[in-house]
């Protein structure tokens, strides 16, 4: 049997961290759907279709990736329509743990079918995270190490846009 999951976050924007877990998943599944979802605690720098333009540069050689946006609903429901198997989640430190713990429990509460994996990035990567990335490259500073140059150049752009 094919097994796919799906890969969900707000990814604003998406980070190299979130490219390793990408590749540490499709070791496991044949199929990974990266879903932009949104999160109702977080404000976007990027638009969804801005998001979605972005991952999909970022994994076009990546073979068995796919990328959609969830725009209203319940990311479990989601996995059931789409029969993925699993929720993919990247864990970098202990504190990220108490909120996954939950989401994952909900998850499952809601669609018992559907399990959470959590994987861990490289550990160059545990102190990444896109609202860091974010400020420091709004504030003028080198997050070239962290970030793919297609959204390097998306980060620059905006920069530039939001300058008075
Ligand atoms: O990258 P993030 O912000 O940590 O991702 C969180 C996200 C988007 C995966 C989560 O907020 C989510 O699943 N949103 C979709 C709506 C939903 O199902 N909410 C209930 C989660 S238990």
């Amino acid at each position: 049997m094919k097994r796919h999951a799906i890969y969900p976050g707000t990814f604003d924007p998406f980070t190299n961290g979130h490219l390793d877990v990408l590749e540490r998943a499709l070791t496991i599944f044949e199929k990974v759907i990266v879903v932009i979802a949104e999160n109702s605690k977080k404000q976007t720098l990027f638009s969804a279709k801005e998001r979605s333009a972005m991952i999909e540069t970022v994994t076009a050689s990546l073979p068995g990736v796919s990328v959609e946006v969830l725009h209203s609903g319940l990311l479990a429901e989601y996995a059931r329509e789409m029969g993925a198997t699993a929720i993919i989640r990247g864990v970098r430190q202990v504190k990220d743990f108490e909120y996954e713990f939950q989401m994952s429990l909900l998850n499952r509460h809601l669609n018992p079918e559907v399990t959470t994996v959590f994987l861990m990035p490289n550990v160059k990567y545990t102190y990444v995270a896109s609202s860091i990335i974010k400020e420091v490259a709004m504030l003028g500073g080198d997050v070239s190490k962290f970030v793919h140059p297609q959204v390097l150049t998306m980060l620059e752009n905006k920069c530039m846009e939001q300058k008075p």
